[in-house]
């Protein structure tokens, strides 16, 4: 079993580590809230605790690091663990400027680690028909694809709706049309408090033609977690609300009959529902991650992926504040 240690018992973090204990060998737990940290002791009588993260990567018989801190810690936290050679799993995102996280691709890839973000709906059984439904041209052409993702809270205070909410939406939606946006535009408001946006609303045009749109927001009275594709020949719709029918494909579109050419019409037809496995999304990531650890050094698209997400977060960022 791979050697791991966790760093971070938060409200996320107690998943992660809930999940790595049932999948590997969790050496450490470390956490700077003392108390949280001798909460966790009992669970994992075998784990040794610290709040010291130095302590963690000084023990050469750790091979991963789990990383479920805050956001604005990620980038400094996951930059020391691959200079000390762990493999590292970092939640989402992994650093908050384009040119951080293209500093950690470049450690990971020269010193031969594991970097993968935990973009979550990467690993969603749901997300992973939808994709199938767009590499296999079932849809037809993707023309467009938008994301909601909007609730009454959590409110909070250290990032905003887009890098909150959006990040789960966007690595979704780069996933599904394997481009990166040439042109995104992103409006919001902070109404709650300053510089912290509760409500976004982001626009990409991809080089391909196709569009998307992203509506974040914990200002809301729908607790909506849905992407819709809209396909030339079928539409699909991924709505993590639904305990049964967590996709739906309709086949509806737009039809041009040759006898009335130029005279666009509509064509519906069929709405089912496939069947989509109950296998938790965590376990999957993970297991995936303990998987590339195994597999020793190689070209992993993970660290890439979530490059192209932090990326596109750091563009609409700049969008958002007006630049
Ligand atoms: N994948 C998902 O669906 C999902 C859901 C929620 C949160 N998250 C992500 O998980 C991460 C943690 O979120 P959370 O809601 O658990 O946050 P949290 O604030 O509840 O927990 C963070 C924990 O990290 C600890 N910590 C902070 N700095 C540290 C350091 N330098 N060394 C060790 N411990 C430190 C804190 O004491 C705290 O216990 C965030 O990146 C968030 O985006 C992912």
């Amino acid at each position: 079993m791979t050697r791991v240690a966790h760093v971070g018992v938060g409200g996320w973090g107690k998943n992660v580590l809930r999940v790595a204990g049932e999948l590997a060998d969790v050496a450490w737990v470390c956490d700077t809230d003392a108390g949280l940290l001798s909460a966790f002791a009992g669970r994992y009588p075998q784990a040794r605790t610290t709040g010291a993260l130095d302590d963690v990567l000084a023990d050469d018989t750790v091979e991963a690091v789990l990383l479920a801190t805050p956001v604005p810690t990620h980038h400094a936290l996951a930059k020391r663990a691959l200079e000390a050679g762990k493999h590292v799993f970092v939640e989402k995102p992994p650093a908050m400027r384009a040119s951080e996280m293209e500093e950690l691709v470049e450690i990971a890839r020269a010193r031969g680690r594991v970097l993968m973000p935990g973009h979550l709906l990467l690993y969603h059984p749901g997300v992973r028909t939808l994709k199938e439904l767009v590499d296999t041209g079932d849809l037809g052409d993707v023309l467009c694809v938008y994301g909601n993702r909007q609730n009454l809270g959590v409110i909070r205070s250290n990032e905003n709706a887009l890098w909150s909410l959006g990040v789960h939406d966007l690595s979704v939606i780069l996933w599904l049309l394997g481009e990166e946006p040439d042109t995104v535009v992103a409006h919001g408001r902070d109404f709650l408090q300053p510089g912290v946006e509760d409500v976004v609303f982001c626009y990409l045009r991809f080089p391909s033609g196709k569009v998307a749109h992203m509506h974040l927001s914990w200002l809301d009275p729908h607790k909506m977690r849905k992407i819709t594709v809209v396909g030339r020949e079928k539409m699909a719709v991924f709505d993590d609300m639904e305990l049964e029918r967590k996709v739906t494909v309709y086949e509806k579109g737009p039809w041009e009959p040759a006898e009335t050419y130029g005279e666009w019409r509509t064509r519906t037809g069929d709405i089912w529902s496939p069947k989509i496995p109950n296998d938790e999304p965590l376990r999957l990531e993970l297991e995936h991650f303990l998987r590339l650890v195994g597999d020793g050094p190689g070209e992993h698209r993970e660290a890439l992926d979530g490059l192209t997400v932090v990326r596109a977060l750091d563009r609409l960022s700049e969008s958002l504040r007006g630049g």
